[in-house]
């Protein structure tokens, strides 16, 4: 591990501060689900392994249609870039929306359910959505001058107005970079700069929590911040939440900014032809934060993406064309992407799409949506389910609805709250899927196999088929299961999900995720290129993998993604702050908060408008999400004799663990008067630090 990642000025990261919760029995997977799932076939292990890579995602591929059949399955000539499936030529919006015309156009493909609850459900037919994407594939192409390989920022919210952009985009070969509406207008504006977007699209407002957002102001943001970085914006779009009078108040700038509901009537039944692009251009960009300050575009594939998603969708999912399948995550995120629109459009799928918080007006909101709709598939992150079991323990006991399936993903989850999720939520019916991947992988890259393996509360599981993981220490060693030893997961082989690289940064790419174990720069072999994800991971004797949380300088807050140092810097723009410092502390709800230590420049006094000065920084850099949960200004940050600031004893101090030595730092006494300001005057009882724990590979 490098001294960024735990060296010692380094941070102590997510993963070493991990709890490890006891092993749990195995729960087999109800019969019912069993007969009725999509893969119950124990072959597919043996069809999926080593032995038969990668002519196995041939299986994946096959769930597509092509415009033109591939010759090579995979391409390593330019290793670590991977090239699937090349030769063959697709479009994403045909196999998401044309092909199921013929037998679907009157089903459902997405259910709406606005966040005001007076307000009606929107069901859009495949046939509709064939309609709308069209008419705007058409407007894009002919009013914003968009064409195959132009990049656009879309910054929207849950409106089903982002699936048809998406899709619009799609259809014409433009690659989409949705970021998610939360984040503000000048982390939008960054994005819109790295990618070299010359259209924005956005809408005036939406609901959450009961208030009524004005989104538009962002947009002006955006497009300034992205001036100021040499990008210009030529043309912002702007959706209309309701029809009529707009959300926002903010005026629209006269030649820039266009109402897309003006327009859209001019494009009255017009059709665009899909157009057939290789597999391997791209399809969408999605940002993610690093240990760096910039955020990283990652690159996605059409073809290889494209067949991940609608496998994975199909056996893991279990997503069958009759099912109505609920995923409450944000589109604005992968999961969203892959798992709200892509996969399951592609099997025909209803999908559904909610605007707003799960517990608003009150904690039966999820369950009343499940009943009225009959949502027989459900998919959510342990965040929400500690939110929704914190809000009403008994809540969803009332409500008449049978889960099939659901899924928890996105930051390991605790048997206790697995528990809740099964018995109560699941009423004991339900298979339940833990999915371990990330931005960068597309697609699910370890969880049981719901109609083959039996759950293990607090485990993500196997991989899933064509997914060979492995551990490693730090000096490249398998580490073997049931060792009770953590290391690095990493990916043995390439799969089709996985992003193609960094949008404008290979460099970067091959350093951040294939260098560390590669043991021959020039390979062309797979074999010597496994993918670094990140994590740290332990294997148990039965081949159950359990994810403990990043080994670097990134926070899993409520399931999404922040770099410390994106916050950082964030608080050093605030005048009166001389050095900032963000630490992981565990958080009942969220997983994970970041806890921020700022030191104030010579002379300045520490008052509450320096911390409200640091959270509007962060807020407005970043986004409402990257708020702290506490800021702590601290006489002096403990620091190494060479200067370095001890991130390891300030967040040993936040998570209550052991600050293990100090005597060696250049000012030991600030540690305590830290510890007295965080944890009050007495002494509190310490867990015992990650020195004690179970080795961290060969690290501690
Ligand atoms: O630390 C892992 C955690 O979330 C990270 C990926 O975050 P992001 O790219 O935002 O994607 C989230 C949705 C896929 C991972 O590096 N993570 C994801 N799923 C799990 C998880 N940690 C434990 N268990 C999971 N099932």
């Amino acid at each position: 591990m490098s001294e960024s990642q735990a060296g010692a000025g380094g941070a102590l990261s997510e993963a070493q501060i991990a709890v490890h919760w006891k092993e749990e029995t195995k729960i087999p997977p109800p019969p019912e689900f069993v007969g009725q799932a999509n893969l119950t076939d124990p072959g597919v292990f043996e069809r999926f392994s080593l032995d038969n890579f990668p002519e196995c995602f041939k299986e994946y591929a096959e769930l597509l249609s092509w415009d033109t059949y591939w010759h090579t399955m995979l391409d390593t000539s330019d290793a670590p870039c991977w090239k699937w499936f090349v030769g063959g030529r697709l479009n994403a919006s045909y196999n998401c929306v044309d092909r199921h015309l013929e037998k679907y156009k009157n089903k459902a493909a997405l259910i709406y359910v606005p966040e005001p609850e007076d307000e009606a459900h929107v069901a859009i037919t495949y046939r509709e959505l064939y309609v709308r994407v069209n008419e705007l594939a058409a407007l894009l192409r002919d009013f914003a001058g968009l064409k195959k390989g132009d990049r656009v920022t879309l910054h929207m919210p849950m409106v089903p107005e982002l699936p048809v952009t998406m899709l619009a985009c799609a259809r014409l070969g433009v690659i989409h970079s949705e970021v998610f509406g939360g984040f503000s207008g000048k982390s939008c504006g960054e994005r819109i700069a790295d990618s070299g977007s010359r259209v924005l699209i956005t809408i005036d407002g939406y609901w959450r929590s009961g208030t009524k957002i004005d989104h538009k102001g962002n947009a002006d943001i955006a497009v300034e911040t992205a001036e100021s970085l040499d990008q210009t914006v030529e043309k912002v779009l702007v959706w209309k939440r309701y029809a009529g009078e707009p959300l926002s108040k903010t005026p629209m700038v006269e030649g820039r900014d266009y109402f897309v509901d003006d327009i859209l009537p001019d494009y009255r039944g017009r059709r665009v032809d899909p157009v057939p692009v290789a597999a391997e251009d791209p399809l969408f960009l999605m940002y993610t934060s690093g240990t760096t300050g910039r955020p990283k575009g990652c690159q996605h594939s059409t073809g290889g993406y494209m067949a991940y998603v609608t496998g994975t969708s199909k056996y893991i999912e279990d997503i069958h064309p009759e099912d109505v399948y609920w995923c409450m995550a944000d589109i604005g995120w992968i999961t969203g992407h892959s798992y709200i629109v892509y996969g399951p459009l592609a099997l025909a799928a209803t999908s559904v799409m909610y605007e707003g918080v799960p517990t608003y007006p009150d904690a039966g909101r999820a369950w009343r949506i499940a009943e009225r709709l009959d949502v027989n598939i459900f998919h959510t992150a342990p965040t929400t389910i500690r939110m929704l079991r914190k809000a009403g323990p008994d809540e969803a006991k009332k409500y008449n609805y049978r889960f099939k399936h659901m899924t928890t993903v996105g930051e390991p989850i605790e048997p206790l709250v697995w528990n809740w999720y099964h018995q109560v939520v699941g009423k004991s019916q339900a298979v339940i899927v833990d999915t371990w991947w990330q931005t960068e992988t597309g697609g699910f890259l370890c969880s049981t196999t719901p109609g083959l393996h039996p759950m293990k509360p607090g485990s993500a599981g196997p991989a899933v088929p064509g997914i060979h993981p492995v551990i490693f220490d730090e000096d490249g060693n398998e580490i073997p299961s049931g060792s009770g030893i953590a290391g690095n997961i990493c990916i043995r082989n390439p799969w089709p999900g996985a992003f193609q690289t960094i949008w404008g940064d290979r460099e970067r790419f091959v350093e951040t995720y294939y260098a560390k174990y590669c043991k021959d720069p020039k390979s062309k072999d797979w074999r010597d290129w496994p993918y670094f994800a990140g994590d740290g991971a332990m294997l148990s004797d039965d081949g159950y993998y359990r994810i403990l949380g990043r080994v670097d300088d990134v926070i899993n807050v409520s399931g999404h993604r922040l770099g410390t140092k994106e916050l950082e810097s964030a608080a050093l723009t605030v005048d009166e702050v001389a050095e900032a410092a963000v630490v992981p502390v565990a958080d009942d709800v969220k997983g994970r908060a970041p806890e921020m230590y700022v030191s104030l420049k010579p002379g300045i006094a520490a008052d509450d408008q320096v911390e409200k000065r640091i959270v509007t920084a962060i807020e407005g850099m970043i986004g409402k999400i990257a708020r702290p949960k506490h800021v702590y200004i601290v006489p002096d940050m403990p620091k190494t004799r060479s200067g370095k600031i001890m991130r390891r004893v300030l967040a040993a101090i936040s998570n209550t663990l052991d600050v293990g030595d100090v005597t060696t730092l250049a000012n030991p006494d600030v540690v305590e008067d830290i510890r007295v300001m965080v944890q009050g005057e007495g002494k509190v009882e310490t867990r015992k630090g990650p020195e004690d724990l179970e080795r961290f590979g060969q690290e501690t």
